[in-house]
């Protein structure tokens, strides 16, 4: 491996656009988490995709490792590089290239946030449904699969990525999917590429469905005695099929510190927060029918309301949630759950969930997309207290078997990163080594993101 080389081939293609300065360097060794930092060996800035080729036929020619970088929001070390190299920033590939409203769709580069596109798109009477909370780039997105508070009604980046353009490790160009809104051509690589997490080829362009901005939106909070209460309120709203477009659970601990770092009055109790998306007279009445629902399952202090600051307020505080959590122990980082199981035993796993916080040292919050049946655990590390950071880590690996003993997945939206690592063999079988054959067909020198997902390390 000759890095040094591949920087000074790098510097001919893209000038100053190729930096080795510390501050370059550092930002992009930082995690969000609780992750060491881990600088790469030099920061890229392509403009093109034709630089993004150049630059994987130079690493290609030196077995020099190369790591994809949207904003850095990611909870589980995604863009860490962990062998070094180079570090590939696409924020200067942050172009809308194409807007059709006849077709419902666009094409991004991505580098372009999801905020910044739907900013774009507001005069057109379209939106970009899919929300993380973090204002995340739509390449990060696409390469993590994630998903968010709205996944209940639009689903999540693997139901709106239509195509891709994917530079794979040898430069080669290629475009995958189609603009059709159905093709049964060939195997779905637009698929495998969304949630490969940079490991099998950069993402240069990405297809995206769009949805028609809703005439009304409503959204409303309910306060539960218990977790179980709240989670059978989600499901029979679901099987009477009233519309959500969101549909959140905060514990009564998360419900706490989301009140006292936003201000919203909340009880001291499990809560869930919802929204319907429709028309002034629509949207009313599914406010009006999840209330009665909710009144079945003991729910109490209901408000609702239509106003955008109210509604913003209430989703800024969501958003906020993690961070709430993190501000609450002042000089504290922490680690993420992000299990996902079938919701008919998600009160079940959050009330296991809670059992492991309750009987460790380590302060826990839970929080989820309770409708998709996804639940976060923040659990909270201590720099002061070092045997914490172990405890969190373990903790957070049972809750993980558990959601896989209760046949759900270890990760429903943040995807694998090196913090679920571990237990993807557990997870996956011999489905894992599988994943091995495509990323060796794929990427035969492991320089793409070399440590993620499958673990071709080295
Ligand atoms: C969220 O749901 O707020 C995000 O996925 C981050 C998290 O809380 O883990
Ligand atoms: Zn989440």
């Amino acid at each position: 491996m000759t890095i040094a080389q591949a920087i000074t081939e790098l510097t001919q293609v893209l000038g100053d656009r190729l930096t080795t300065s510390k501050s370059d360097l550092d930002l992009h060794g930082q995690s969000e988490a609780y992750f060491p930092p881990t600088p790469p060996d030099a920061v890229a800035y392509p403009r093109s995709t034709e630089e993004v080729s150049q630059i994987m036929r130079i690493c290609s020619a030196h077995d020099c490792p190369v790591v994809a970088w949207g904003t850095g929001t990611s909870l589980e070390g995604h863009a860490l590089a962990i062998n070094g190299g180079i570090c590939v920033d696409f924020t200067k590939m942050d172009k809308i290239l194409r807007v059709s409203p006849e077709d419902m769709d666009c094409t991004v580069q991505p580098g372009v946030t999801r905020e910044a596109l739907n900013t774009d798109l507001r005069a057109t009477g379209l939106f970009f449904p899919v929300d993380p909370g973090a204002n995340a780039s739509l390449g990060g997105m696409t390469s993590t699969r994630a998903s968010g508070t709205t996944a209940v009604r639009y689903g999540t980046m693997r139901d709106n990525v239509m195509g891709l353009e994917v530079v794979l490790a040898d430069g080669r160009v290629i475009r995958t999917g189609t603009r059709a809104r159905k093709s049964s051509s060939g195997y779905d690589l637009t698929a495998l590429f969304t949630g490969a997490e940079g490991t099998l080829g950069l993402i240069t362009e990405i297809t995206l469905r769009l949805r028609g901005q809703p005439e009304a939106i409503s959204a409303a909070v309910c306060a539960f005695d218990s977790t179980e209460d709240a989670v059978n309120a989600v499901i029979t709203t679901i099987q009477m099929g009233i519309p959500m477009a969101r549909i959140e659970f905060l514990d009564k601990a998360s419900a706490a510190v989301c009140k006292a770092q936003s201000g919203i009055e909340l009880a001291e109790a499990p809560h869930l927060l919802v929204e319907f998306h429709g028309s002034e007279t629509s949207t009313a009445e599914d406010a009006t029918r999840f209330g009665e629902v909710a009144e079945e399952f003991g729910g109490t202090d209901f408000r609702w309301s239509s106003k955008p600051e109210e509604r913003s307020a209430l989703w800024e505080m969501r958003h906020r949630a993690y961070w709430s959590t993190l501000a609450a122990h002042p000089g504290c980082t922490g680690v993420t759950t992000d299990a996902c199981v079938p919701i008919s035993q998600l009160a079940r796993a959050i009330e296991d969930a809670r059992k492991l916080i309750d009987d460790s040292p380590v302060p826990g919050y839970i929080l989820g997309h309770v409708g998709d049946g996804n639940y976060h655990s923040l659990l909270i590390i201590d720099p002061n207290k070092p045997e914490d950071k172990a405890a969190a880590k373990a903790l957070a690996k049972r809750m993980s078997e558990q959601a896989l003993e209760l046949q759900g997945t270890i990760t429903g939206e943040h995807g694998i990163g090196m913090g679920k690592l571990p237990l993807m063999a557990e997870q996956h079988g011999d489905a894992w080594s599988v994943m091995g054959d495509l990323k060796r067909t794929l990427d035969p020198q492991n320089i793409l993101n070399p440590g993620k997902v499958v673990q071709q390390n080295g």
